[in-house]
């Protein structure tokens, strides 16, 4: 089976957006439609806008309506519509495909209540139908959990984190040794991860408790100091503390970046800077580093496997 998908990304976050494909697709993209043998749900990345699982291709728009009429398809009712906004397919070439698609589809035709969505997609001279998913980022409502600080990281950065750490990969385990309200957390629970998180702060603990329990999921934080925690995990993601709330020396953040060492062998990082000398000194090697700034929101988000760790 083949997939399309269909990004969308402001252009300073090409970087990022690479990154993750990267990790979720194993291949490094600089343009916004990817064509893969890979299955990643549609909602684990934050660009993911368009996907669809291809039934049919053709070099030629006529060749994918002969090939369209092989599927003898019987559907429930039906929409046919042109994926990606960015397409330079003349508009009523696009409309006259859908039509002649959609004609060769057994069953009910609704323009507004479709049950079924079906997609064209042109891609470096091919043309493509398949059954399509639009993203409706039901992540989202994890914006509004019930308890939240100025300094949790935003959303689409956390479920970046996942992917980041998971790579589509469910049996992989992951743990977010300070949590905080446990925003990163959450994103990983809604996508299927074995996660957990520390925080030793106990009315934030129980805070980011609250936010599990408020949108269904387990209560997977435990309140401790995470440097004398013995849990494991294939790959630590954490927000490093940078004295917003308390302070916070650089022997503090070492013992940090040593415990998550101990815990794990990968490590996903956010930091307010690159932290490259304390990262080598803790026992971590960088894979890759890529800046996150919106407004006066900067992070350096750094990918880093143990120092003698291999792939
Ligand atoms: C930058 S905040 C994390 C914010 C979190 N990513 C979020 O979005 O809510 C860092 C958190 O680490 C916690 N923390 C600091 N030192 C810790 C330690 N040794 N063990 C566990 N948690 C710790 C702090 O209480 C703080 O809530």
């Amino acid at each position: 089976m083949k997939y399309a998908y269909i990004f969308n990304y402001r252009e300073m976050d090409q970087m990022l957006f690479a990154l993750e494909c990267k990790h979720l697709f194993g291949v490094e993209l600089d343009e916004k439609v990817l064509i893969s043998d890979v299955d990643v749900s549609g909602e684990h990345s934050p660009f993911m806008h368009e996907k669809m699982t291809i039934l049919a291709k053709s070099d030629h728009p006529d060749g994918l309506v002969d090939e369209v009429e092989k599927l003898y398809l019987e559907s429930d009712v039906y929409k046919v519509i042109f994926l990606g906004k960015r397409t330079n397919v003349d508009y009523d070439l696009q409309l006259s495909l859908c039509k002649r698609c959609g004609n060769a589809i057994e069953g009910d035709f609704s323009l507004y209540e479709p049950k079924i969505l079906y997609g064209i997609i042109h891609h470096k001279g091919m043309w493509y139908f398949g059954l399509a998913e639009k993203m409706e980022k039901r992540w989202l409502k994890h914006q509004n959990k019930p308890h939240s600080y100025t300094y949790s990281l935003p959303v689409r950065l956390a479920r970046v984190a996942i992917s980041l750490a998971g790579r589509n990969d469910r049996s992989r385990t992951l743990i977010d040794p300070c949590c905080g309200v446990g925003t990163v957390v959450l994103e990983g629970l809604h996508l299927g991860y074995d996660i957990k998180g520390i925080e030793m702060n106990p009315p934030i603990a129980s805070d980011a408790n609250k936010n599990c329990a408020y949108y269904g999921y387990p209560e997977v934080i435990t309140c401790m100091d995470m440097t004398v925690s013995d849990e494991h995990a294939d790959c630590a993601i954490l927000d490093i503390p940078y004295g917003v709330m308390e302070n916070v020396d650089d022997q503090t953040q070492k013992k940090l970046l040593a415990g998550c060492r101990k815990m794990a062998n990968e490590l996903v990082l956010f930091s307010v800077e690159p932290m490259e000398k304390m990262l080598e000194e803790t026992g971590w090697n960088i894979e890759a580093q890529v800046p996150f700034v919106k407004q006066q929101f900067v992070r350096y988000i750094t990918v880093c496997r143990g120092q003698n760790q291999q792939k």
